[in-house]
């Protein structure tokens, strides 16, 4: 049994798939690993790396290979150097995306989206939104404090005090979670907000404060999933009053809210940028699926009256020797429950709950019930 890792061909995707950890977990399952080579150099792992811990580096390794990982949804011209039947692993982007499934579909791969893996206990050691979005959160508070021409702590000093940062964190997810805490250990003063009211305990549990209109629909806003529901405008009026007066005493604001399949909740308007201090940083990690913060576009630092609106993509690949360690383990945790330990071989288990939710193509079709072609 192969398992190939791909080279990213997109050049802003700093991310791999596999790490010297775990090819070693791969070998000792009895899998053979061939990596494309300099698959690895932009997260800081280099090919004699790979070697030493027992890979082979090949620039024909996807060819025979039974598994193919990557980071990202492979395009037509990568299909076309897979084996048909292969296994293609990666975090495919899947929505509003039917017509590259359809690529996946016509090449014959059986292709997995990593991020569609449910959230039950079983799978926590493969949820890629998980790792990615707490390296994310993390990033964000480094970008705000590089952006942000003062410091984060209080200092008092001979020549005067500096009065510390004040920032406020909008959807404390698990990327929100980590914003708070990196920013409280940079000694900012803290606050967040949410509609999901399990959240105020755990933004209190991290020394910040919780701010938000706790009315009756804030204490159903909870789906049984565990995630957001998409609020009433009522709602969001009412919110949008109670944090408008906060935002003007920020000095920096990170965005992280989502609502699962819909359009980023738009927090932060035109006019509350405009009531910011010069000097402000807002960073957007929504901007991906549409921006938290009008104004804000997707690789590009916006400024408006001296306040930055920062809308960075793929934040996680910006700590990218750390996203892709734990992507990597991510991946080994789901290879694992595919091979059968005693044969050595590929033993899909096409019932089991992880595969049905993650598989989109099989056979030369796009089997997941999300993405099936819409007949007239
Ligand atoms: P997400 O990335 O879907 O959304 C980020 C945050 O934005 C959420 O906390 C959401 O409530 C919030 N949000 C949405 N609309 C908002 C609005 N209008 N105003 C303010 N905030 C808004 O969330 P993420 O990080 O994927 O986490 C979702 C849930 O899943 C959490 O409860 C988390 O603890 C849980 N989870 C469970 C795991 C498990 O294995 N059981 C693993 C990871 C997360």
């Amino acid at each position: 049994m192969k398992i190939a890792v791909a080279k990213e061909i997109d050049a802003s995707e700093p991310r791999v798939a596999v790490s010297p950890d775990t090819i070693k977990k791969f070998k000792a399952l009895g899998v053979e690993v061939a990596i494309e080579p300099g698959a690895g150099i932009k997260s800081g792992m280099l090919d004699a790396d790979y070697e030493a811990a027992g890979a082979t580096i090949s620039a024909d390794a996807l060819k025979d290979a039974d598994i193919v990982i990557k980071v990202k949804r492979p395009d037509a011209s990568e299909l076309a150097n897979y084996k048909r039947g292969a296994l293609v692993i990666a975090i495919m982007d899947p929505y509003g995306n039917e017509v590259a499934l359809k690529a996946m579909a016509d090449a014959g791969v059986s292709s997995f989206a990593m991020e569609l893996m449910p959230r039950i206990t079983r799978a926590q050691v493969m949820d890629v939104l998980s790792s990615q979005a707490n390296l994310a959160g993390y990033r964000a508070v480094i970008e705000a404090a590089e952006s942000f021409g003062r410091a984060f702590p209080m200092m008092m000093t001979a020549a005067g005090t500096i009065p510390a940062a004040k920032v406020f964190v909008m959807g404390v997810g698990v990327a929100g979670l980590q914003a708070i805490a990196t920013a409280r250990r940079l000694g900012a003063v803290v606050t967040a907000t949410d509609v999901r009211p399990a959240t105020k305990e755990q933004v209190e549990s991290l020394g910040a404060k919780f701010l938000a209109v706790e009315d009756e629909e804030f204490k159903n806003a909870q789906t049984a999933g565990g995630y957001a529901k998409e609020m009433s405008a009522a709602y969001q009026a009412k919110q949008a009053a109670l944090t408008a007066e906060h935002i003007k005493k920020q000095d920096i604001i990170i965005t992280t809210a989502l609502i699962p399949g819909r359009p980023a909740p738009k927090l932060v308007t035109a006019d509350m940028v405009k009531s910011m201090k010069a000097g402000s940083v807002l960073i957007d990690l929504a901007v991906e699926r549409g921006g938290n913060v009008e104004g804000a576009r997707p690789g590009e630092i916006v400024v408006i009256n001296g306040v930055k609106i920062v809308g960075y993509t793929n934040v996680a690949g910006r700590v990218a020797a750390s996203a892709s360690s734990l992507y990597a383990r991510n991946l080994f945790s789901f290879i694992e429950t595919l091979i059968d330990k005693s044969t050595k071989a590929l033993a899909v288990n096409w019932d089991d709950d992880l595969v049905k939710a993650t598989a989109l193509t099989r056979d030369g079709a796009v089997i997941h019930p999300n993405f099936q072609p819409k007949t007239a």
